[in-house]
């Protein structure tokens, strides 16, 4: 409905009464548009807004009767409501026309401002239904957001600005609705100390999205965390400098909702009628529950970085034997994830194996350092010891479910398909899928790399070894999927062992922080070793 000039449909075959109508309607401010007939009257409701219609009953054609009938029988139109004009003293015409569906009546002659008190009345209520309407709509709204923002949450994924971006596509106006929303979205939001400001308005190509310039303080007191306001520049000194700024940019503000935070806010501007604060706890509440997700992805984030931390930790505490420190644990599990992936097995799936990959060897920290670092061929007394570091490893990392591939891999990682590894000469899918794939990654660093008991080798000898064999290794010790995943993407392996440092290392005179330095041992003094 238009707030401030409501439309006035008036019907009658007389023209004197429409013209004494029309003044009498026109000089309270109400737009006015005559009809001389009920066939005319409909036409103009099918072709233009109309916020009540004033009829008279005898009319030639279609009668004032007919003329409300049409239009409470028509769904798209039965919320106008029709004020019939009846001869004074009529009852008969009354009855007809509450049988029409007529809401108010209006005796001739007119008193002027009888008129006025009927049509303004009427269009109040109509002005309240329309709200109520609006906001069944909200809570509609509210409801179906947030589930899908539920359902949609990936907090790997999260982008605030395309959650903002939908926020404002949820309230904003769009052609097809009711003119009750805003005609245009601001959104403040602060990173880093630095504001921007965005605006959204929707047009023919669906919502658009600009950055503006507002370089407004907003000197908004910090308890408040939601407003509603109808502006009115003498009673709000705090959003005057931001109305003004919108001004300069050509954004005349009538009303205005928002919400205030931290870290994000949003204004909801020139809604199509009086704002409420049912208003702004709908924006309230769209607006939280945006802001929640990003607070829930942004914790989510941060406590699987510490997991990941707390587990590459316990990982390096199995190296400390080995000349390649920190890197090797890391490389295996980029390996299995490109693997897993090349089996085509589930995201998350993939994400665990890099993650856990790298606790294979944990074992080992049980494993005598004489032996680890023994420069010729194991003994079988050696071997017998060395082989434990798979069960070790099982028994370090515990049953939690959540570790359950990592145990898995310590334990089955020196499995072979034909039943000739250890620790139980398990064969073919009897060896849990992460071992298997496990071991051919580990092998395929082993090999890459220097050990005490072998010098590195290069890329190609190192696949000939996997998929021929050289004695020691040989094809059928590899189950045959997980072979054929490795040869398909060997060289993204090769990718990762010549790219992958997870690490940078600081070195020469820049490393001068021993705080956050990666190689702490070399600041401390020899004599400690
Ligand atoms: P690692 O050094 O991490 O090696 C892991 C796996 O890579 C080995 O498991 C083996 O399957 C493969 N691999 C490593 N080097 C070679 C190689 O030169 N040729 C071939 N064909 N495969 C190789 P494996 O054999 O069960 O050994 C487990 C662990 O036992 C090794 O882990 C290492 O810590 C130790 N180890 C194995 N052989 C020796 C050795 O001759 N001397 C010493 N000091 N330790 C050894
Ligand atoms: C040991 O190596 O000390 C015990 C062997 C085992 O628990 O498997
Ligand atoms: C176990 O975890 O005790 C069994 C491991 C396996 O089936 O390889
Ligand atoms: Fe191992």
């Amino acid at each position: 409905m238009n707030k401030l000039n409501p439309v006035i449909l008036c019907v009658d075959d007389e023209p004197g009464n429409l013209n004494l109508l029309e003044r009498t309607l026109g000089s309270s401010g109400y737009q006015v548009v005559k009809a001389a007939a009920g066939q005319e009257a409909l036409d103009i409701i099918a072709s233009r807004t109309v916020d009540l219609v004033l009829t008279d009953v005898m009319m030639p054609g279609i009668d004032g009767f007919e003329t409300c009938r049409r239009i409470k029988g028509d769904e798209r139109y039965r919320h106008i409501p029709v004020v019939m004009i009846t001869a004074l003293g009529s009852k008969t015409d009354r009855i007809r026309g509450i049988e029409a569906g007529a809401d108010e009546f209006l005796a001739k002659p007119y008193d002027h401002g009888e008129v006025l008190a009927r049509v303004k009345m009427l269009l109040r209520t109509k002005q309240l239904d329309e709200m109520l309407d609006d906001s069944y709509d909200n809570i509609q709204h509210l409801t179906s957001f947030g589930s899908r923002i539920m359902t949609s949450f990936r907090p790997s994924g999260f982008d605030l600005m395309a959650q903002i971006d939908s926020l404002a596509n949820e309230i904003i106006r769009k052609e097809a609705d009711s003119a009750g929303r805003p005609s245009t979205v601001l959104v403040r939001i602060i990173n880093n100390n630095a504001v921007a400001w965005y605006c959204y308005v929707y047009d023919s190509e669906g919502l658009e999205r600009s950055g503006i310039d507002l370089h407004t303080p907003l000197s908004i007191p910090a308890t408040d965390s939601t407003a509603c306001f109808c502006i009115n520049p003498v009673s709000l000194p705090h959003f005057r400098p931001l109305v003004e700024s919108l001004a300069s940019k050509g954004i005349a503000v009538e009303n205005m909702t928002c919400y205030l935070s931290d870290m994000a806010s949003v204004f909801a501007l020139n809604y199509g009628r009086e704002v409420t604060t049912f208003d702004a706890t709908v924006l309230e509440s769209l607006a939280m529950q945006t802001l929640f997700f990003m607070h829930l992805a942004i914790q989510i984030r941060e406590s699987d970085e510490a997991f990941a931390y707390t587990v590459h930790s316990l990982a390096r505490a199995s190296e400390v034997n080995d000349e390649d420190t920190g890197d090797h644990v890391l490389r295996v599990g980029e390996y299995c994830a490109i693997v897993a992936q090349k089996l085509g097995l589930a995201e998350q799936w993939v994400k665990s194996i890099k993650l856990q990959a790298s606790l294979h060897d944990v074992g080992k920290v049980h494993i005598p350092s004489d032996i680890l670092r023994k420069t010729g061929e194991l003994d079988p007394e050696e071997w017998n010891i060395m082989r434990r570091h798979t069960v070790k490893g099982a028994t370090i990392i515990g049953v939690h479910p959540k570790f359950s591939i990592a145990r898995q891999i310590a334990l089955s990682h020196h499995e072979r398909w034909d039943g000739s590894g250890y620790p139980f000469g398990y064969s073919g899918d009897r060896i849990p899928l992460e071992g298997r794939i496990m071991n051919i990654a580990d092998q395929y660093d082993a090999l890459r790399n220097a050990r005490v008991y072998k010098p590195a080798l290069d890329h190609a000898t190192t696949v000939r070894i996997i998929t021929e064999g050289d004695g020691r290794t040989v094809p059928q010790h590899f189950d045959p999927q997980v072979l054929k995943a490795f040869v398909a993407t060997a060289h993204l392996f090769e990718e990762v062992y010549e790219t992958f440092t997870a690490i940078p290392r600081l070195t020469g005179p820049e490393c001068t922080n021993p705080a956050s330095c990666s190689h702490l041992d070399e600041h401390l003094p020899a004599i400690l070793f």
